[in-house]
């Protein structure tokens, strides 16, 4: 087989500001060892997030000088609500400026206290969200899911049992819905299968109960059903889009992901009562309902970027170039979750700096460890973005401590990845004199963004 390129060439390039490992130190140190405080300009490869990251297409540029910038009725709105509908056959769409506002008006209508949400894994935005609400989240992958040295083919499944065994137990009073994060973003990046949707889907209609798809990467979720489940290698990625959307009531996408956008969301239902509700939210909060937040332009390029995302030889390069550098990076040792996600590399860091109690946040600990060595920025998804606190004020660790590596979109070149695969290789063979970390200033909710750390002596 040939080697697979980068099915689009360059057009417009960014300088990348190099800077040495004495002036990373410092500006760690500035940014008090959490990367979200560093200055962007200070990041020489930056994996912090596939989000409102990736690089838009000369189409879409040319789509954000027709955007029509009406305050209401604007054709890029009919054009952003065709393309959506035609991959989610939704009945009603709303625009929002990004995913977690569509998350913020469903939840505040469908969420509140005693309410419960159950989901494959619930992103840290869509959790918080939810408990902003006075709701509360459940999280119940499947037992593959927790293991991140097991290979399996949809380590993003919901475990179906468990949610049986759930409404058996409490019943279906209290739920909220069901959330089927595609791909499980928080939990490795991994697929959902479609047996699995269809099965959940089953289960709460049974219950009477509403499924809903957090949708922002289905592109390279359908890509890898396509690849690997049973019945679907001859089917299109919109074909098996429309089916994965056909089993929900609802869906909320955030539209910087899996539509090439730098901005933007939506919140899809098929509920006329849901959608009136949503809609009369959408109006105080986000914008009149044919731009919800957005500006014409942005619309547009979601429009655009939807159909893009679903061009085969695009998912191949995509889904295969961040399989390139998980398996660059596991012929050297290190410890990832496999296999590779679709947007991103995870570290498993509690193996890889295996010397780091939890409550050292390793995680973290390795996100500065590899910027200080390479300037690259990844992001802890661990004990610091999802850890909680005792009684007696002692960590209740993550389940995981990953580190990830995403990759935004059609933005790094084949030798930026193998630049970061040698600094990888190079941190782990100096994994040793990595050292721990304490908190010292933390917010309640998503303290990750905004936390302070210092390195433990
Ligand atoms: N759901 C998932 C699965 C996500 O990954 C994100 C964002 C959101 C919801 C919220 O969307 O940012 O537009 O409000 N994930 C980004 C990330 C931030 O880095 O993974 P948003």
């Amino acid at each position: 087989m040939k080697t697979i390129i980068e099915p689009f060439r360059i057009k417009s390039v960014e300088p990348i500001h190099f800077n040495d490992e004495a002036y990373r130190k410092e500006a760690l140190r500035n940014a008090f060892y959490n990367p979200f405080l560093l200055h962007s300009d200070d990041v020489m490869i930056d994996l912090l997030t596939d989000s409102g990251t990736g690089a838009m297409s000369s189409a879409q540029w040319a789509g954000i000088m027709i955007g029509d910038e009406s305050y209401a009725g604007s054709p890029s709105f009919y054009r952003f609500e065709s393309a959506v509908k035609d991959i989610t056959g939704m009945k009603t769409v709303i625009p929002t400026h990004q995913g977690r506002a569509a998350e913020k008006i469903l939840f505040s209508i469908l969420g509140g206290k005693d309410k419960v949400f159950i989901s494959n894994t619930l992103f840290d935005t869509t959790r918080a969200n939810i408990e902003f609400s006075g709701a509360t989240g459940i999280d119940i992958v499947c037992p593959e899911g927790k293991l991140p040295s097991v290979s399996a083919p949809f380590k993003g499944n919901i475990d179906t049992a468990a949610l049986q065994q759930y409404i058996t137990d409490h019943g279906t009073e209290n739920i909220a819905m069901v959330i089927i994060t595609v791909t499980n973003n928080s939990g490795g990046g991994q697929p959902v299968s479609m047996a699995n949707i269809r099965e959940t889907s089953k289960i709460c209609k049974e219950h009477g109960l509403l499924m809903y798809i957090d949708a922002c990467r289905f592109a390279e979720n359908a890509y890898f059903i396509q690849q690997r489940e049973e019945g679907y290698k001859d089917k299109s990625i919109k074909e098996i889009a429309n089916e994965m959307f056909s089993y929900a009531d609802g869906a909320t996408m955030s539209a910087k992901k899996d539509a090439f956008a730098n901005i933007g969301g939506f919140l899809a239902t098929n509920d006329d009562k849901l959608a009136i509700e949503c809609r009369n939210l959408l109006v105080i909060t986000e914008g009149f309902p044919t731009y919800g937040g957005l500006a014409g332009r942005d619309l547009e390029a979601v429009a655009i970027g939807l159909k893009e995302v679903m061009e085969q030889s695009y998912l191949e390069y995509r889904i295969r170039s961040t399989a390139y550098l998980a398996d660059k990076i596991t012929a050297a040792g290190v410890p990832i979750v496999q296999p590779a996600g679709g947007h991103a590399v995870y570290i498993d860091a509690k193996a890889f700096l295996s010397h780091l109690p939890q409550n050292q946040y390793p995680g973290q600990a390795l996100v500065c460890a590899l910027y200080t060595k390479g300037g690259i920025r990844g992001v802890e998804i661990g004990s610091l973005m999802f850890g909680k606190y005792d009684a007696n004020h002692e960590l209740i660790p993550a389940p995981m401590e990953l580190v990830r590596l995403a990759i935004p979109r059609r933005v790094y070149t084949q030798s930026h990845i193998d630049y970061v695969a040698e600094v990888i290789i190079e941190v782990f063979q100096e994994r040793h004199t990595i050292k721990g970390l304490k908190i010292i200033e933390e917010a309640p909710l998503l303290r990750h963004f905004t936390a302070k750390l210092d390195l433990l002596s």
